[in-house]
């Protein structure tokens, strides 16, 4: 891990504009930070996606056509907190459902925390955790021929480009077998005063969530980035629909890293670009899933419409 979060550090900080993979906030601090976002009023994306996950749980089962007598295993991928799934299990649990459930992260301490939780909170739910990179284990997929439903939440497609989250689609597809399904969260298209304020807080636990980034590679990859001459700068493009983070270098500077054993220049302004939050709407999703196995069976929406959870069926 440690040796490929070093690559990818070099990689980006090498390539012009530079940048820095998103999957590496998620450490201890970086985890908790996300956790103190959803609670965030601007930050609306948990609360519309846990409104469907708690209003509208028995249209999820129905919709999904899952039956209490026949076994399923529910996958998540980038499970985190699991605040949502939750209800989801809650109700599965109550009725008696034949399911083992098992989330996969890249953060070995949200997968323990929620193994805890789960316990205490669910502990008849069968739990087996997996951590990774969902790149990565897609392929241990295979390995059960059992009938699947993966979860995909909180927008997390949306940190990839329109041109991966086709691929890690059709990825997925290519390890699952037909009539498998697949619920996918994602944050709708929508006005900008409304996007921004979600990645650019009133707290700044944004600010500190994208800088802790450079933190962590300070902690562990010997740097010395100095976070007094770096800030948070988030950027949305309505047309397009996506949101990007960035941090920006105050001033000119230099910044070593002795695990790469190298020294990076930073010009005054110039950004990191880290992390990208694509927003939807029906006719992205059907593009992004067009060379997949995967077609639309149904969609559900929270209250005021700012989310989706699709459900996709492989054939
Ligand atoms: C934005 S949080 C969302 C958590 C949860 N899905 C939700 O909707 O609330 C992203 C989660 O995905 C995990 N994650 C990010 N990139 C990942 C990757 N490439 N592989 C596995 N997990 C990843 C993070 O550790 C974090 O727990």
């Amino acid at each position: 891990m440690i040796e490929t979060f070093k690559n990818d550090v070099e990689k980006g900080l090498n390539t012009t504009p530079k940048i820095l993979p998103s999957k590496y906030f998620y450490d201890k601090k970086g985890d908790a930070l996300f956790v103190e976002i959803m609670n965030l009023p601007e930050y609306y994306l948990t609360r519309c996606e846990l409104d469907i996950f708690q209003n509208k749980t028995q249209q999820l089962i129905d919709k999904l056509q899952l039956r209490p007598n026949s076994y399923f295993e529910l996958i998540e991928l980038g499970a985190g907190d699991g605040l949502k799934t939750k209800e989801l299990l809650r109700l599965l649990d109550s009725q008696n459902f034949k399911f083992d459930y098992l989330p996969i992260d890249i953060s070995i301490n949200s997968l323990k925390l929620l193994e805890q939780d789960l316990k205490k909170e669910l502990p008849n739910v069968s739990v087996q955790t997996q951590q990774g990179d969902y790149f990565e284990v897609l392929a241990s997929l295979k390995m059960s021929s059992a009938p699947k439903i993966v979860l995909f939440l909180g927008s997390n497609i949306g940190n990839m480009t329109d041109e991966q989250a086709a691929q890690f689609i059709y990825n997925l597809g290519a390890n699952l077998q037909a009539g498998d399904q697949l619920l996918l969260g994602v944050d709708l298209i929508k006005p900008k005063e409304l996007v921004l304020a979600a990645y650019d807080d009133s707290k700044g636990i944004t600010a500190q969530f994208n800088l802790n980034l450079l933190e962590r590679i300070n902690e562990e990859l010997g740097g010395n980035f100095d976070l007094n001459y770096f800030k948070h700068q988030p950027e949305y493009n309505e047309e397009e629909g996506i949101a990007k983070s960035f941090i920006v270098s105050t001033i000119q500077q230099k910044v070593t890293i002795k695990a790469v054993g190298k020294t990076f220049e930073f010009a005054a302004a110039e950004k990191i670009h880290t992390e990208v939050s694509r927003k939807y709407n029906d006719g992205l999703i059907e593009k992004i899933i067009a060379n997949t196995d995967f077609k639309i069976t149904d969609k559900i929406m929270d209250s005021k419409n700012y989310f989706a959870d699709y459900i996709l069926k492989r054939s």
